[in-house]
């Protein structure tokens, strides 16, 4: 009962949050016109978490990395706010406000947790005193990152790499935080923490666009979802569309290889 009321919300949240990025008919492409995208269209709202799934090799990296600017459309559009971005490189992104958290570890193993959190820091990085008090939120955040602040990275559990690499795409308080995969290879009690962290963004006023292969999880705290296959879009909705909608579950189960509940 209680999570009928939640996904209701949920829909209500949506229907009513201001769109903050578009992809409208994205092509794009890795190497020369070997298309991965062919089409994609999305739409990410303010204060929402926008998830997206789909079997091994549909394109959700590439889709997250198109619109971070990775990659640029061949054809098609992707708007910030209203303004075309399709085109910008990954730095200039940042500096609107977005933050990208990769699928495959980005920290350097060999240097220490703080070292790694350093570069979060980097737009303000003359301000010691800022620089201080933003590594102390983070260690706020996440408090076992703080007793292991000198230790190297690499020595650090999968769970924990991935609170630094939260930690360090949060510290210039981003607009939005683009998650590739945020608990892959992680133990379920980890999981957990970090799914349950997430949840927590948009209360910041954070908007989460969220690629995720656990369907249940993704389903469960996005407030909206595409399915993609081939690049391409295959269903939508939100968990209450999810649960209601017999074609989008036999969809999900076939592909997935998971049956909703
Ligand atoms: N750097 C690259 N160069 C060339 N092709 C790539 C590259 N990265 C991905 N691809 C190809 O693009 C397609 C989509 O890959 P992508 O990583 O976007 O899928 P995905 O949905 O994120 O899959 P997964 O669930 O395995 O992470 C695949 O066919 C993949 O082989
Ligand atoms: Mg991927």
């Amino acid at each position: 009962m209680a999570e009928t009321s939640r996904e209701t919300a949920a829909n209500g949240k949506w229907a009513s949050a201001r769109t903050v990025l578009e992809m409208q008919g994205v092509h794009a492409a890795y190497h020369g016109d070997i298309s991965i995208l062919n089409g994609l269209s999305m739409t990410v709202k303010e204060t929402c978490i926008t998830g997206i799934i789909g079997p091994n090799g549909a394109g959700k990296s590439t889709a997250l990395k198109t619109m971070y600017g990775f990659l640029h459309p061949t054809q098609g559009t992707i708007a910030l706010e209203g303004e075309e971005i399709g085109q910008l490189p990954p730095y200039e992104m940042m500096a609107k406000g977005v933050a990208f958290v990769p699928q495959n570890r980005s920290l350097f193993n060999d240097l220490s947790v703080e070292d790694n959190l350093r570069p979060g820091c980097w737009a303000f990085r003359s301000d010691r005193a800022k620089v201080a008090r933003e590594l102390e939120k983070v260690y706020a955040q996440f408090p076992i990152l703080a007793e292991k602040r000198g230790d190297l990275a690499g020595s650090l559990s999968g769970g924990q790499q991935r609170f630094v690499e939260l930690g360090r795409a949060l510290v210039v308080e981003p607009k939005i935080i683009m998650l590739d995969e945020p608990t892959a290879m992680i133990a379920p009690k980890i999981s957990r923490e970090i799914y349950a962290f997430i949840e927590t963004l948009p209360e910041r006023g954070i908007t989460v666009v969220l690629v995720d292969q656990n369907v249940r999880q993704c389903v469960r705290i996005s407030d909206y979802v595409y399915i993609l296959d081939l690049g391409r879009n295959r269903g939508e909705g939100t968990a209450e569309t999810f649960a209601s909608d017999d074609h989008l579950k036999e969809m999900v189960a076939e592909w997935l290889d998971y049956q909703i509940d």
